[in-house]
């Protein structure tokens, strides 16, 4: 196992050292959603190609950048871009957003994510909350990150995701008129998009909506003792639902569409935070 406070000690303080305040509240902006960012009043950017030891994005549409940022009196830090295993990198690197949130004191986070529809009622531009994920497939990177928890780590899982959370977004849903559809999130390590044949058998094993991040976040933010939430978006019908072929720019251009919708669910939970 690596040790996270050592391995990062740098950077960590580096981020510390330019941090304005210790924010309440964490967002990590999946793909196409970024543009959150901008509904925002920014106080401090750091872009995480200054930062010696961040990733680098290899995606169109994460940008690489940190956020401190306030909205109705709330202070915020939000990941503009995330990193993926399929990009080649570790579990350690994929966590450090979670990783420096917690650093910075920050214990609510929420995960935002565009995914596929399995389930035949969800459509493109749905907006999901996730009841419960599936992360079968990252067992093994899982633990190499957490090791044999500990009783407290073991006994921050039982509310995950954050039940407290959930009914904060259930009602900034409902304040706002937007629909949200409730389900389980897929993890499939990518690089490529599923098969339909792996979607048949996701579909079968009770899996709701399919993407290839957010799932090591949340078991790393569970484990810290982070309340946890994760949105997703639905960017498309999952593979072999419908004739099209899937691709990222179908991915980003349905996230676009319904970056209206998501920004004023978000804002409506960080003002009822
Ligand atoms: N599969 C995996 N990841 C995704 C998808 C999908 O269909 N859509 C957006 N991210």
């Amino acid at each position: 196992m690596i040790d996270l406070n050592f391995k990062y000690k740098n950077l960590i303080s580096e981020v510390k050292s330019s941090a304005p305040f210790e924010p309440e509240l964490a967002i990590i902006l999946g793909s196409g959603l970024g543009n959150f960012a901008k509904r925002v009043d920014i106080i401090k950017t750091i872009s995480t190609s200054n930062l010696l030891d961040y990733p680098k994005s290899t995606i169109q549409g994460h940008e690489g950048k940190i956020h401190f940022a306030e909205y109705s009196g709330k202070k915020l830090l939000l990941f503009q871009g995330r990193i993926h295993l399929y990009e080649g990198y570790s579990i350690y690197q994929c966590i450090l957003p979670v990783f420096i949130a917690f650093k910075l004191n920050c214990r609510k986070i929420i995960l935002t994510n565009a995914a596929g529809g399995v389930n035949p009622n969800f459509h493109p531009g749905d907006l999901i909350l996730t009841t419960s994920f599936n992360g079968i497939m990252l067992k093994k990177e899982l633990t190499n990150l957490i090791g044999i928890s500990s009783e407290k780590g073991k006994k921050n899982f039982v509310n995950m995701p954050s039940q407290n959370l959930s009914i904060l977004i259930k009602q900034a849903a409902e304040a706002e008129k937007i629909e949200m559809k409730e389900g389980v999130y897929w993890y499939t390590k990518g690089p490529s998009y599923e098969t339909p044949a792996e979607i048949r058998f996701i579909s079968k094993f009770g899996g709701d909506a399919v993407g290839m991040s957010t799932v090591h976040e949340a078991v790393f933010a569970g484990y810290l003792g982070i309340e946890t939430s994760i949105i997703s978006c639905i960017t498309n019908y999952a593979a072999g639902l419908t004739k099209n072929k899937l691709s990222h720019s179908e991915v980003t251009e349905t996230a676009n569409l319904v970056q209206h919708k998501f920004e004023r669910l978000i804002k409506k939970i960080i003002e009822i935070l």
